[in-house]
């Protein structure tokens, strides 16, 4: 619409100032993210997922201050965020679902903001420089909320009768710490929560120490190695706790809720063995914690690879506490660009249960795949192909886990077991503490392989409907 009557010298001038950084920006924007834009990017990119994560700058750490009352469910924050930006920057987000910003500054001093969604629009007073270092404080509190995932189930801040479920896979970070929420971006935490006496929350991590004073503990707890903001855990409950280490040094923190501790103590006591079993497959554990959180969450209905620590809704059974132990390697220390991508988190993860039961008396992985590929073509198993979902609400579908495991069992068959098993290790070691994508990992199986390897991938990752041959 042209304001003909109204044009003035002045509103033209006006009319200038508005429209070039608008045509500037767009034009940056179709650029991609390597752009010098100004403004940093709503969301990383990701096709699922498109307002997750945020552009222009990368979290080196989170400082998390929490405090959480079971009773009321209110949570309380403060949040400090390291970060450096990747271009000028003179606006930029965080993801933050729910809550009440009580407070932000920049470099200790105020920054304008404005919530938009899950956007927390920042507008630093300066901007800032490509590559600076900078320190964003936000002081947070209310009620927080599990997000709905486009698959119906929940995610985030889950509360419970005695504290709250805290798993974050794909979005629910955001519902108590504003965050770079996506994996794309990988950060060390620390963590303080207070929680009333008699409560423990439990976190990510080495237990640095704990103090109970006037009513209420408070545990600090550090993520040193690269977490991706979806593995980190805050969970609240009345729990058993124990601490041992490993013979390889390991420090393990178990929190079981009793209600789940006759079924869960015999499975945890396993954790050293598998984690030194999976140690020997794939390469050294990444991490110098261990541990499990057993809460009893009926309304959740998974467990999450939540890092150092998986969290189990329920006592979990040995193959869970297989799979959600492989994920460390596969999927926290090497880690998802894109949630389209899944399969090589839930494929791995599967396919380490089928290894165990073969290397301990169970059926073998062929004879898991034979079972699997005996069903019939109409089947909830072939209902997309594994590194293709097509939607955020297909991420944690049967053919990601099942026919992604099936993939790598095809793999195996196709190169041998040494080479197999070489080319997991490889995958761990080379992409350790990083990321990891598919066509990377296709080019990793066909250098240590020395074949080609495109047909059978993308036969078994790519291409819809139940594959001719097995
Ligand atoms: N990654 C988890 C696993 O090991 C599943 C997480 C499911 N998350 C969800 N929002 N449904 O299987
Ligand atoms: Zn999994």
């Amino acid at each position: 619409m042209r304001p003909s009557v109204r044009r003035t010298a002045v509103l033209r001038r006006e009319a200038v100032i508005v429209t070039v950084p608008v045509a500037l920006a767009a034009l940056l924007a179709a650029a991609g993210p390597a752009s010098a834009g100004p403004i940093g990017s709503a969301g990383v990119g990701d096709p699922y997922f498109p307002l997750a994560g945020n552009g222009g700058y990368h979290v080196g750490h989170y400082d998390l201050t929490l405090g959480y009352d079971p009773g009321s469910r209110h949570l309380t924050g403060k949040a400090v965020i390291t970060a450096r930006a990747t271009q000028r920057l003179s606006r930029f987000d965080l993801d933050l679902e729910g809550l009440k910003v009580t407070g932000l500054t920049v470099d200790h001093a105020k920054a304008e903001y404005r919530r938009d969604g899950q956007e927390l629009v920042v507008t630093p007073r300066h901007t800032l420089r490509k590559g600076e270092r900078f320190k964003v404080t936000v002081t947070y509190a209310g009620k927080p909320a599990p997000v709905t995932d486009p698959d119906g189930s929940l995610d985030g801040w889950i509360p419970t009768d005695d504290g709250a479920f805290v798993v974050g896979e794909p979005q629910g970070a955001m519902t108590w710490f504003p965050a770079n929420n996506h994996p794309l971006d990988k950060s060390s935490y620390d963590f303080t929560i207070t929680v009333p006496k008699g409560r423990t929350a439990v976190a990510n991590g080495v237990l640095l120490g704990q103090r109970t004073k006037n009513g209420t503990t408070t545990f600090r707890w550090r993520q040193k190695e690269p977490m991706a903001a979806y593995l980190a855990t805050a969970t609240v409950g009345t729990f058993q706790v124990e601490q041992y280490t490993t013979r390889d040094g390991i420090k393990v923190y178990d929190a079981v809720d009793p209600r789940e501790a006759a079924a869960a103590k015999p499975v945890l006591k396993k954790l050293p063995s598998v984690l030194e079993w999976e140690s020997k497959l794939f390469g050294p554990y990444p991490y110098r914690a261990a541990g499990s959180i057993v809460d009893h969450a009926p309304n959740v209905g998974y467990a999450l690879e939540t890092q150092t620590r998986p969290a189990y809704d329920r006592a979990p059974d040995l193959s869970t506490l297989v799979h959600e132990s492989a994920h460390q390697w596969f999927g926290d220390s090497v880690s998802l660009t894109s949630w389209k991508e899944i399969w090589l988190n839930e494929g791995f993860a599967t396919y380490a249960e089928w290894l165990y039961s073969e290397q301990h008396g169970g059926p073998s992985a062929q004879t898991a795949f034979d079972e699997l590929y005996q069903r019939p073509a109409s089947d909830d198993l072939w209902a997309f192909p594994p590194g293709d979902p097509g939607s955020g609400a297909n991420i944690f579908g049967t053919p990601v886990y099942a026919r992604g495991a099936m993939t790598l069992q095809v793999l195996r068959t196709a190169v041998g077991d040494r080479t197999f098993f070489r080319i997991l290790r490889a995958w761990a070691a080379e992409h350790r503490y990083g990321h990891g994508t598919t066509p990377q990992f296709v080019r990793l199986a066909e250098r240590l392989s020395g074949k080609d390897l495109d047909a059978l991938f993308h036969t078994w990752l790519y291409t819809a409907g139940k594959p001719n041959t097995p």
